[in-house]
């Protein structure tokens, strides 16, 4: 475990405020195995937390003032007081998580006070691995840590967390990160039914790495394509009189596939075939078959290149190079929102280096830059550390 986000934040607090913390905590990014664009569908997904996170270190106030310093921002503070509605800023965008988070709180009632806090993590930010979920729900483990939050469990801090990010920040993500950054628990991946909120952990086998690849794709347009995704999705959920893809089958969809506009069908088709892969790769998984693990991922690749047309030539270009080490030993495939940011494979540990070496030398991101490699390890959710 990496604790240098912690060093940086008790540094900037100390720094900024001039006193040493009381309270620490910890929420993780994630990286999706599989299952994309099924979580506001109410679909199944496949995280898991990563142990890579955002620190908060605190002292609540004995007054109303909140003051909040951002050690990955050159130590910027924001600043305000509890008496007056929490308002969003234009910028700078950090901000607003932590205050979209804290209005929510308010707005249920619970007993919010002041706090120094000081923020900073090493999720890689803009690459799709969730680093501002990590924020916000990191924001609501730290009041849940105060006197009166005693019923504010994991899920409900994910639910607080999307709904600033939806409502507050303005970010229409559904729920899969925030629920992995809250639930994650270590060396497991996490089946979410994101309709009923069911959270179910299934190991990860031990002779597998987790590797993410980061494209430096810059993930431009980002927010208007996956809007857009998302009206498809509702508007072919509402031609069949359904609440959510959710509850369409393949078989209706293929018998009924002609009424639908041709881009519209792709798309409730990738979500329909997705939500089967995810509960075959729960299977898979647990099972520890690697091999089978691998067709699904390889599957949900091309649905999300062909069916859901969210993938980049350069994405497609280094999950074949990452492919062409592990074959049929591991799996390989976008992860995240799409248009850039990272790959995904679960690799046997024995082909580690000679995937990362191959990444290496063949890939090449448009802007010229290389790929960063990431080995990483299924953690814990959200939580205080007492270390
Ligand atoms: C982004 C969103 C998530 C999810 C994924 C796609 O990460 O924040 O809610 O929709 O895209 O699976």
């Amino acid at each position: 475990m990496n604790d240098m986000p912690q060093a940086r934040a008790a540094a900037a607090f100390q720094a900024a405020f001039g006193h040493a913390p009381s309270l620490q905590v910890q929420a993780p990014g994630r990286v999706n195995l599989i299952g994309e664009h099924t979580d506001y569908n109410d679909g199944l997904v496949l995280p898991c937390a990563i142990d890579y996170r955002t620190v908060i270190v605190a002292r609540p106030r004995e007054d109303r003032l909140v003051r909040v310093a951002a050690a990955d921002y050159d130590g910027a503070i924001d600043e305000y007081a509890l008496d007056a509605p929490i308002e969003r800023l234009e910028a700078p965008m950090w901000a607003n998580y932590v205050r979209g988070v804290m209005r929510d709180l308010v707005e249920r009632g619970l007993p919010v006070q002041g706090m120094d806090l000081a923020i900073a993590g090493d999720v890689p930010q803009g690459a799709g691995l969730s680093s501002s979920a990590s924020l916000s729900v990191a924001v609501c483990r730290l009041f849940a840590t105060l006197p009166g939050f005693e019923g504010l469990g994991p899920v409900d801090m994910a639910l607080v967390a999307q709904r600033a990010e939806n409502d507050f920040v303005g970010t229409k993500c559904g729920n899969m990160d925030q629920i992995s950054s809250a639930c994650g628990v270590q060396d497991h991946a996490l089946k979410i039914d994101c309709r009923s909120l069911e959270v179910q952990p299934v190991p990860i086998p031990g002779n597998a790495a987790i590797m993410i690849f980061n494209s430096h794709v810059a993930r431009g347009l980002v927010d208007s394509a996956y809007n857009t995704r998302r009206e498809q999705c509702e508007a072919a959920a509402r031609h069949f009189g359904l609440r959510a893809l959710r509850d369409l089958d393949l078989a209706t969809l293929a018998a009924r596939a002609a009424e639908l506009d041709p881009v519209v069908l792709r798309r409730a088709r990738h979500v329909v075939t997705e939500n089967a892969r995810v509960e075959a790769a729960a299977k898979a998984l647990a099972a520890g078959d690697l091999t089978r693990m691998g067709e699904l991922m390889e599957a949900s690749h091309a649905s999300m290149r062909d069916d859901f047309e969210i993938t980049v030539p350069a994405i497609d270009q280094l999950v074949g190079i990452v492919k062409s080490v592990v074959k049929t030993a591991g799996g390989v495939r976008m992860t995240g929102g799409g248009f850039g940011g990272c790959v995904v494979a679960l690799v046997p540990h024995a082909l580690v280096d000679a995937a990362r070496d191959a990444v290496q030398q063949h890939y090449t991101a448009p802007n010229g830059s290389k790929a960063t490699t990431y080995v990483c390890r299924a953690a814990a959710g959200a939580g205080v550390i007492t270390a």
